[in-house]
C-alpha cells in the first residue's frame, strides 16, 4: 500500500468535499462532523456523480434514486446494488490522503 496525498489537514473543514481524479481513481474526500471519508464519486447504480451526496451517519445518498452506502464498508444498505468504493484515509505529516494497492 502507498499514501497518496491529496490534501492539507487544515483545509479540512466540516462540510468540506472535494473531487480528486488521479490516474483511474475517481474519489472524494469529505469531512463531516469529525469524521474524514473518502469514496468512489460516481453511484454504482446508474453512475450519477456523488460530487453533492448527502452524508449521513456514516452513510451516503445518491442523489438520483436515494441509495444509500455505507461509508465504512462500500456495502448497499439495502443489499442489492453493488457496493461503493471507500478507501482507507490516512495522514503523513500536515496531509491527508488515502492508500491505495500501487
Ligand atoms: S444512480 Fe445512484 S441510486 Fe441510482
Amino acid at each position: 500500500m502507498r499514501f497518496l496525498a491529496l490534501d492539507k489537514l487544515i483545509n479540512l473543514e466540516d462540510g468540506y468535499r472535494r473531487r480528486f481524479k488521479i490516474d483511474s481513481l475517481d474519489l472524494i474526500l469529505a469531512k463531516e462532523g469529525v469524521e474524514i471519508f473518502a469514496f468512489g464519486a460516481v453511484c454504482p447504480h446508474q453512475e450519477q456523480s456523488l460530487d453533492d451526496a448527502l452524508i449521513e451517519e456514516d452513510v451516503v445518498y445518491c442523489p438520483r434514486h436515494n441509495f444509500g452506502f455505507s461509508l465504512r464498508s462500500g456495502a448497499h444498505v439495502e443489499g442489492f446494488c453493488s457496493a461503493l468504493p471507500v478507501y482507507v484515509v490516512h495522514y503523513e505529516g500536515n496531509e491527508v490522503g488515502v492508500l491505495i494497492d500501487r
